[in-house]
This record gives C-alpha cells, sequence and structure tokens, in this order.
C-alpha cells in the first residue's frame, strides 16, 4: 500500500508543539487532526469533550492565546506555538477556580457533560467583564448548549463566579494577550 506521506496528502504527518495549560507539548499528527482529537487522544486531555463536531454545542471550547474557541472547528497544526487552556488548566478539585467552584455552588451542573466548556467560556467572559449583569451573563452562555440544567443554575453560577472573583481580587485583563498565555512553560509532557 502507497505511503500517503510520499503523496502530498492531507495524511501527511505534522510535529505540532502547543503550550497546553502552561506546558510545552508535542505530538506528530495527521494534518486533518481536529484540536478537540489532538487534546482527548495524543495528549490524553480528556476534560475537553466532544459533543457535536459542528462547532454547535460548545462542549469542546478551549481558550485559545485566551480567546474561547470550538476545538472541534480547529485543526491541530492550526495551534501550532499558539497557548491552550483546557479545563484542566482552569484550576484543581483541590484548588478550584473561581469558576469552577461557583458551578459547584450553585449547581451549576448535572450530567456534567457540557460543563468544561461552560467553564472555559465563563472564564474568558469574566475576564473581559467581571461585573456581568443577569442578562449579560445569560448572553454570555447562549453559545453553549446543555440538556440538563434548564440554564437558570449557569447564570446564577456566572454570577456567583463573579462575586467569588471580586473577592478574591482576580486581576482584570482586557486584553486576550494578557490572559491564559504561556507565560510559565513548565516542561514537555506535562500531565494529562
Ligand atoms: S463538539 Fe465542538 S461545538 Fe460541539
Ligand atoms: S449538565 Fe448535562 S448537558 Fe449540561
Amino acid at each position: 500500500m502507497p505511503d500517503p506521506t510520499e503523496q502530498g496528502t492531507s495524511e501527511d504527518l505534522h510535529e505540532v508543539t502547543v503550550v497546553v495549560n502552561g506546558v510545552a507539548r508535542t505530538a506528530t499528527v495527521p494534518a486533518r487532526r481536529l484540536l478537540s482529537d489532538f487534546l482527548r487522544h495524543d495528549l490524553r486531555l480528556t476534560g475537553t469533550h466532544v459533543g457535536c463536531e459542528h462547532g454547535v454545542c460548545g462542549a469542546c471550547t478551549v481558550l485559545v492565546d485566551g480567546e474561547p474557541a470550538r476545538s472541534c472547528l480547529m485543526f491541530a497544526v492550526t495551534a501550532q506555538g499558539h497557548a491552550i487552556t483546557t479545563v484542566e488548566g482552569l484550576g484543581t478539585e483541590e484548588s478550584m477556580s473561581a469558576v469552577q467552584q461557583a458551578f459547584t455552588e450553585c449547581h451549576g451542573l448535572q450530567c456534567g457533560f457540557c460543563t468544561p466548556g461552560f467553564l472555559t467560556t465563563v472564564t474568558a467572559f469574566l475576564d473581559e467583564n467581571p461585573s456581568p449583569t443577569p442578562d449579560e451573563a445569560r448572553d454570555a452562555v447562549f453559545g453553549n448548549l446543555c440538556r440538563c440544567t434548564g440554564y437558570q443554575n449557569i447564570v446564577k453560577s456566572v454570577l456567583r463566579a463573579a462575586e467569588l472573583r471580586e473577592e478574591q481580587q482576580v486581576p482584570y485583563a482586557a486584553e486576550p494577550a494578557q490572559r491564559h498565555t504561556a507565560s510559565s512553560v513548565v516542561a514537555e509532557g506535562g500531565s494529562a
């Protein structure tokens, strides 16, 4: 069988290095590997969920240089050299981010499938708008689909997260380049 890499097809392999949650990670992948699959299968970061794979549900949302992006609509090669924040990078069970804590306190999830996408989306939203109104909080999550909660508790969670960030004095980041960037590259091959 002919080697597709010798035919210049889209199955050519590429070495991709991205900074994921502050750690440089490298893998060799086909040109068409989706960023969502790259994160989940190549880097074993399974916190990013895949629902529709069509850019509709928002479950796969990660932050790319601080901006929310649907990882099912992006090729891994496109992320070369960029900083990615996945849900694993927001906090830990022992040390949750304000957004994670708020979703826990306000029961902003049920099955949890959609939750990683909400957490990343809301984190970036509050970086830009640290004191949202209820309407703004509602608008912030309109692009993420949740089949369980009815959204009331998600909106409460967004507002509670804003309070917690205020209490914790999480710095305001007006510019995407100032947030979730690769400020501290630890080492290649960090934990998955
Ligand atoms: S899986 Fe990416 S938007 Fe639904
Ligand atoms: S909590 Fe189940 S889909 Fe949102």
